[in-house]
């Protein structure tokens, strides 16, 4: 049943695990509104839970949330509760993304949405059902220099799109002392370095260039022991003692990725890529032209255009207020945005969807469900060797249903 809100503009929203996304997330609900002062709804912080004690109560104290709890479920059915930010790990998200949107609370739920896509299905047809609005934080589309890139490429910019490459190279897991966490466990994280960021590639390839048809990929695991660690954690903290575990997903991913559109696309991720950290990005080649995109540049857009193909340079062109959401957060070009404020565009869009404002902004469960397909066909493709279409691969799920 969906709770009666008693201020009609406002949102009161609980976010659930504070780690470093639950904190992104309340930072995002605490600014949007100045930043989009023409939102519908104002989000109010109500509750926050996170099972290690004592977190939650802290997040409180420093952002004001009105309550904390160490059990989400004391949440679900809480009257004072509209909508949940989900930012606990991956294999939390079917069980929290179903309760809640049966509970009917608005979604936003971090990517990859679940473990597999069996999981993205299930809190996408819970939402179906109770008619609760989804958000996921596939931030990296909001990057005002990625919606520039989409507008030049539907303008025909850069001529038709032949081939591409995309690029989530990080460090945070290469050192072997590494705690061993959530996200080195197939049954807490699912996929590795694929469902951590190779996911953000998969949906900025779909958002820019269109669905993809096949993979034909190759996974490797580099660090095949860490330590578990002996407290709680968040984010990536070594651990020196405790007991050695093996690491059951892959540290590295490699793929080739056919587009409907017969676009070639190789996609590489690594979390023990030394010397790179958040090294995101794409280089996106049509035939008259070309874009480049890299992450720790945000602002920064690299084109290339004309008649003529050959020897045409590549141009740089800082974003500005025309491009995506910039001018909400800078008057001018050249001032970059921050990680931060791509997910202050996130919380806008979820508003806006929530709000019920036609051609609401962001990504859905749709495009999480699409994405967690093309994840599964990865993970499949690496095992077997062979290429898999990502039709087949749903097939196969579906057969062991
Ligand atoms: N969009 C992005 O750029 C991005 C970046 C990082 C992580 N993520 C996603 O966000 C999610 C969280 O990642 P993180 O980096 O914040 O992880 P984290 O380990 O820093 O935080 C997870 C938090 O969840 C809490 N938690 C664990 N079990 C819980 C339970 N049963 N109830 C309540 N809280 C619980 C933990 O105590 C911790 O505080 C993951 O799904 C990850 O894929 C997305």
């Amino acid at each position: 049943m969906q709770s009666k809100r008693t201020n009609p503009g406002e949102l009161r929203v609980a976010v659930v695990g504070f780690g470093w996304m639950g904190r992104v997330h309340t930072l995002a609900y605490r600014r949007v509104s100045e930043h989009f002062p023409g939102l519908p709804l104002r989000p109010r912080l109500a509750a926050v839970a996170d099972e290690v004690p004592g977190r939650a109560e802290e997040a409180a104290a420093l952002f004001g949330f009105e309550r904390a709890a160490t059990d989400w479920r004391a949440l679900v059915d809480a009257l004072d509760i509209d909508a949940v930010s989900i930012t606990a790990p991956n294999f939390l998200h079917r069980e929290i993304g179903e309760a809640f949107a049966r509970a009917g609370k608005h979604i936003w739920i971090e990517k990859p949405v679940g473990v597999d896509a069996a999981d993205a299905r299930a809190v996408e047809a819970a939402a179906l059902e109770s008619g609760v609005t989804a958000r996921v934080g596939f931030n990296y589309r909001n990057a005002p220099a990625v919606r520039r890139a989409k507008r030049l490429i539907a303008e025909g910019a850069i001529g038709t799109p032949t081939h591409a490459s995309f690029r989530l190279l990080g460090d945070y897991a290469a050192d072997p002392a590494g705690a061993f966490t959530w996200r080195y466990e197939l049954e807490r994280a699912g996929h590795g370095v694929v469902g951590d960021l190779a996911a953000h590639g998969v949906d900025l390839i779909r958002y820019l260039l269109g669905e993809v048809v096949d993979v034909t990929s190759a996974g490797a695991i580099f660090i095949g022991e860490r330590r578990r660690p002996t407290g709680a954690t968040t984010g990536h903290v070594r651990a020196e003692e405790g007991d050695l575990v093996t690491v059951a997903n892959e540290d590295w991913s490699a793929s080739l990725l056919t587009l409907d559109s017969g676009a070639k696309v190789t996609l590489e991720a690594s979390r023990v890529a030394v010397g790179h950290q958040n090294d995101y990005g794409f280089r996106i080649h049509g035939t008259h032209g070309a874009l480049e995109w890299d992450f720790r540049r945000m602002g920064e857009l690299l084109q290339a255009g004309g008649e003529h193909a050959q020897d045409l340079p590549m141009a740089t062109v800082f974003t500005g207020p025309g491009d995506g959401a910039s001018a909400a957060f800078q008057p001018g070009s050249a001032l970059s945005l921050s990680y931060d404020d791509l997910k202050v565009i996130e919380a806008e869009g979820f508003l806006q969807a929530v709000a019920g404002v036609p051609g609401a902004d962001g990504a859905g469960l749709a495009d999480a469900v699409a994405a967690a397909e093309v994840l599964d066909a990865i993970a499949a493709s690496s095992e077997s060797g062979a290429r898999v279409t990502v039709a087949q691969r749903i097939a196969i799920a579906e057969a062991a249903r």
